[in-house]
């Protein structure tokens, strides 16, 4: 008789395969779309009822991933469940669920472990699971290996066990899921053979590395990449701007140089789940190992100073019109962030607001992405996008740009607005209203 994991294979491999996916946000959403459209039966497990309602209504929650796509996979025999008993009718358990921080900024892997506290009595030989939330590594080591193991079933030999991060880019348009090479890291051979075989059926690259260790770094090498050249670059806009030199002309110029530079941009705050967060899953590990992660400290100091930044350069541009930012009126520009997207998360707009409104300022905003103010874990806006246009931007004392979308018409802000402070850089002329942050 064939072995658990020869008869796993040949599953993943012509498409019998039932695959689960367990969390259905922005990471578990477009991959059970993805795997649906690869030709394989998928279930979709989240605790939250809405989310499993809407897709089995064929319908959509989040904007870059239409209902047109969930309806297809809805016709093809895709289903949804709060019920995580069902968990064993899938060969491939994909676990997509929120690794957020702690007030204290630690790790907070609480929806990791519920979610396999959960599962783990329904797992069953011949499966195999794969983590892709972000996280320090040894997560899927130290917290997934014992609760699946804890059942009888023997990692590597009856059940198998992966970590595979997601990569992900929100609204860029030259990347999906499909086309976005995954890098994958099992337990044992057997583990990483299988992991293989799970996302060779969907993803056109497979890049294999040799434990579940070095992929949980790898993901925290590329995000804490990206935040430490942020925070380099919001060091240098500083210094440039007090030497009146603009950053971005510099940066497009260093970018001329065809080999060893990539240009990052500064702005107004890090945002998005990932770049403000992960780099702190890595620094609480370290800690264990005695390390601190100076790199990681600084440029999280750096990049997090910016919201402030970018007020104090609207304090700054009312004063030269003899105004306090007490009792003036503020129109913030996008409020996702970054720009097309309609996603809120750790936006930096939320910080520059509740600031704005603690030094007696009145805020309102315009997002084309964001008919409504969501309410946010640590803020709380009641507000609705404002429509733009001429009458309206004059109203207002000052606009702050925060995410410079295609869909506004940048024209008729800077002929309207009194003072425009540009966090984006999208205003590369001087202009008399125009001040960049
Ligand atoms: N969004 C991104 O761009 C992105 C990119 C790369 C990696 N990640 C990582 O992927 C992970 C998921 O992120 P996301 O953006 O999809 O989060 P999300 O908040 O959009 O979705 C997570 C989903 O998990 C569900 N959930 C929570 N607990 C559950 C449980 N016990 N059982 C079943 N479902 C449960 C929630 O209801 C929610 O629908 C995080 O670790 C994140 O860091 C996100």
């Amino acid at each position: 008789m064939s072995s658990p994991h020869s008869q796993l294979l040949a599953r993943l491999r012509d498409k019998s395969a039932t695959i689960g996916i367990v969390g259905l946000g922005y990471v578990g959403l477009p991959l059970l779309l993805r795997y649906s459209e690869a030709g394989f039966k998928v279930l979709g497990l989240d605790v939250d009822e809405s989310k499993v309602d809407h897709l089995n209504d064929g319908k959509s929650y989040i904007a870059q991933f239409g209902s047109d796509r969930v309806a297809k996979a809805r016709a093809a025999g895709m289903e949804a469940t709060t019920d995580s008993a069902r968990i064993s009718e899938a060969d491939a358990v994909i676990i997509c669920v929120p690794t957020p921080l702690n007030k204290y900024r630690e790790p907070d892997l609480r929806f990791v472990v519920d979610t396999m506290d959960q599962l783990a009595p329904h797992l069953r030989a011949g499966q195999v699971v794969s983590l892709e939330s972000t996280t320090y590594p040894g997560t899927t080591e130290e917290e997934l290996l014992p609760r699946i193991e804890a059942n009888g079933l023997k990692v590597g030999h009856d059940i198998f066990l992966i970590y595979s991060p997601e990569r992900e880019d929100p609204g860029n348009k030259n990347y999906e899921t499909r086309t976005i090479p995954k890098v994958v890291g099992g337990h044992t051979p057997a583990c990483l053979e299988a992991g293989e075989a799970l996302y060779a059926g969907a993803i056109d690259k497979i890049v294999p590395v040799s434990s579940t260790r070095a992929a949980e770094m790898t993901k925290l090498l590329e995000n804490i990449h990206r935040a430490v050249n942020i925070g380099l670059v919001n060091e240098m806009k500083v210094v440039a701007d007090a030497m009146g030199i603009d950053i971005f002309e510099v940066i497009d110029a260093a970018a001329s140089k065809p080999f060893g530079f990539t240009a990052y941009y500064p702005g107004p705050g890090l945002g998005g789940h990932c770049i403000p967060i992960d780099p702190f899953y890595l620094t609480w590990k370290a800690r264990e190992y005695g390390i601190n992660t100076r790199f990681i400290e600084l440029s999280g100091e750096v990049n997090r100073a910016m919201p402030e930044y970018v007020v104090g350069k609207l304090m700054d541009g009312l004063n030269r019109h003899g105004r306090a930012l007490n009792g003036t009126r503020i129109l913030i520009l996008g409020v996702a962030y970054k720009k097309n997207v309609d996603d809120m998360r750790e936006t930096p707009a939320a910080e520059i607001m509740e600031k704005i409104v603690g030094k007696g300022g009145q805020v309102a905003y315009s997002d084309p992405h964001v008919p409504k103010f969501p309410p946010m874990r640590n803020y709380r806006f009641e507000l609705k996008s404002v429509k733009l246009d001429a009458v309206t931007l004059t109203s207002y004392d000052a606009v702050v740009l925060v995410t410079d979308h295609e869909r506004f018409d940048y024209d008729l802000i800077k002929q309207n607005a009194t003072l425009i402070i540009d966090a984006r850089g999208r205003y590369r002329e001087s202009a008399d209203n125009i001040i960049k942050a």
